[in-house]
């Protein structure tokens, strides 16, 4: 099967930007090795998202599903930018227990709105193995949705084990462990402006 090409073509974050490392706050530098996308650049592509998903869906019956928890800020950035009628709801689905490592997906908080005959984009903050997204995409299928896309914050293609690729991605970024607006490790880092790179001895410590 040919592989699904994206909608809005992610931006890749350069290489080089990971090793400026000066702007890491001092209160973070003994946990942060490098601000990876700014809140500057946060914030513009989260706009360019939201004008391009509004686009394709104004007019239909659309409904956003994101990911607890950490989609929290991608998606209260998102929706407050979107200029039609629309709803959403949270679902809660962990993977990660703790640390790095994928264990069993499980649900811990199921959907409340009706989700049938309708169009759903379901978000995340992002795509690493793909095993997430795969597994709530079926689940929201199998609840009767017309159709369901994904969007993404990031995109970590170098994680993926078997074909899958979202229909929005904010960022691609390189094969490492990020935290911050939103992405944590350990529930930690979740409540920083900027998504920056976790310094390995970090998450070494907790595997
Ligand atoms: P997947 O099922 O392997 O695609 O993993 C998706 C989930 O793993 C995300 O919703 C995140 O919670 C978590 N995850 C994967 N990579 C990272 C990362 O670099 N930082 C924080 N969380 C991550
Ligand atoms: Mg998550």
């Amino acid at each position: 099967m040919k592989p699904k090409k994206s909608i809005a073509p992610p931006l890749s974050v350069p290489p080089h930007i990971i090793k400026s490392r000066a702007a890491v706050p001092a209160a973070h530098r003994l946990d942060i090795e490098a601000i990876l996308i700014p809140p500057s650049r946060i914030q513009r592509r989260v706009s360019e998202l939201a004008h391009i998903i509004s686009a394709d869906y104004r007019g239909k019956e659309f409904v956003i599903i994101a990911l607890l928890n950490g989609t929290v800020m991608f998606l209260a950035d998102l929706v407050r930018r979107m200029e039609f009628p629309l709803q959403f709801d949270l679902m809660g689905v962990s993977s990660y227990r703790g640390g790095t490592s994928s264990g069993d997906l499980e649900f811990t908080r199921p959907l409340k709105l009706d989700i049938r005959g309708r169009h759903v984009l379901l978000v995340d903050d992002i795509l690493d193995t793909g095993k997430t997204l795969r597994a709530v995409s079926a689940e929201l299928a199998s609840l009767g949705a017309a159709s369901v896309r994904t969007c993404v914050l990031l995109d970590k293609p170098a994680g993926r084990v078997g074909e899958f690729t979202a229909d929005y991605v904010g960022f691609v970024v390189p094969h490492l462990f990020v935290v911050g607006y939103g992405l944590d490790h350990d529930e930690k880092y979740r409540n920083l402006p900027f998504v920056g790179v976790l310094k390995e001895e970090v998450y070494q410590a907790v595997r």
